[in-house]
């Protein structure tokens, strides 16, 4: 049973922080809908020998510290990703710390890696495995505010997350942590990359990068360059963005913080297409950012992903809106003659580079 519509005008009324811990707890107490993965043949996808039911999965910071796994896979996602996690336990920025922009459909948030560290996300993380979870999980990793040798936390992480992650996320790019933005340099993220291929461990899971939407040409060149020199097994675009569109109506608009949701799709569909073109389609890219609709995570299929992400959409809309998506996507990709997700990717740019023709 669907109880959203239900709960939707109380959420409303609550501050966000409170209604996403409540949300959290509520699912991972066994209170959220019970869906499998939905399974339309048309959605599988498999990428890094990993087979997905369907490519649309939970973007990091819903689940950042592990709690609800299970649940939240059973929400219809084909995947999910915890974190971002920091290797010691820091509690984040002061509250107030997130905001909802109704009017905008979207959210500004500058909770500055609010994590209860490695060690209790790797409890859980092998707690879902020895209860048989078999889901696909990307870990997200971050670095302590206080900590001075990012490429360290983020190898810790590596060591701790790795054994039992589908994926690994290396976050160098969000925005509410001090010269975190500045790890997308070329040198600094190389030599992180270095680190944590070090710190993996064997069989190592892949290895992806996630990118902020507010880059210059010459951080896209450069990035694409480590990206696919270092390598690694793709790249996550986008992060939030610390540019206000020109529109935003609501109250909120002016908060410190990164803004996800409806104003993000454009700018980080444009950014995903420029690095499917940038990495001439080798490299598997995951397309996150304003996702609402099964039209928008097309969009960015054709744009050049592999995989989509959401988060702000749900709080929006609601858990419905999962699998929502996932039957007009199989619809959609129907409709334009494709036989799956992956004939569709980067089908807006040009195919003669893509990976699948080669
Ligand atoms: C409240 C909130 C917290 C977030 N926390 C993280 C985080 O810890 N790590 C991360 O990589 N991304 C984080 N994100 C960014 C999302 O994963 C995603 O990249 C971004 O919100 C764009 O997608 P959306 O428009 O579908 O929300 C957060 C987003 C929101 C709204």
């Amino acid at each position: 049973m669907n109880l959203y519509p239900l709960a939707k005008p109380f959420i409303g009324l609550i501050g966000p922080e409170t209604a996403h811990r409540l949300t959290v707890r509520a699912l991972a107490a066994g209170l959220g809908p019970k869906l499998s993965a939905a399974a339309d043949p048309i959605l599988n996808t498999t990428l890094w020998g990993r087979d997905f039911a369907n490519p649309i999965g939970l973007a990091a910071g819903f689940d950042k510290h592990g709690e609800a796994i299970a649940a939240s896979l059973a929400l219809g996602f084909g995947f999910t990703e915890i974190g971002s996690i920091t290797p010691k336990p820091q509690p984040g920025n002061p509250r107030p710390r997130v905001f909802r922009l109704t009017r905008d459909r979207a959210v500004i948030n500058r909770y500055g890696f609010n994590s209860e560290g490695i060690d209790a996300a790797a409890r859980r993380l092998r707690a879902y495995r020895e209860g048989g979870g078999t889901g696909l999980v990307g870990v997200n990793l971050g670095k302590n505010k206080e900590s001075e040798d990012a490429a360290a936390d983020y190898a810790m992480g590596a060591a701790a997350l790795g054994g039992s992650a589908d994926y690994l996320v290396v976050n160098v790019s969000s925005p509410n942590t001090p010269g975190l933005r500045a790890l997308q340099g070329k040198d600094e993220l190389s030599g992180i990359v270095a680190q944590v291929r070090e710190a993996l461990p064997d069989p190592a899971p892949p290895l992806l990068v996630k990118l902020a939407p507010d880059l210059t040409d010459e951080d896209k060149r450069d990035i694409a360059a480590v990206a696919l020199d270092a390598p690694v097994e793709g790249l996550i675009i986008s992060n939030t963005t610390t540019l206000r569109p020109d529109g935003l109506e609501s109250p909120h608009a002016n908060e410190a913080g990164g803004l996800s949701g409806a104003p993000l799709m454009a700018p980080s569909t444009a950014l995903l297409a420029e690095f499917f073109a940038l990495t001439d389609g080798k490299l598997p890219l995951i397309g996150v950012g304003g996702v609402f609709s099964a039209a928008d995570a097309y969009a960015k299929i054709r744009a050049g992903a592999s995989l989509v992400q959401l988060y702000t959409a749900l709080v929006f809309e609601g858990p419905g809106l999962v699998s929502a998506i996932t039957h007009g996507l199989a619809d959609l990709l129907r409709r334009d003659g494709f036989a799956s997700v992956a004939d569709a990717v980067g089908a807006d740019g040009n195919r003669q580079t893509s990976a699948a023709d080669r």
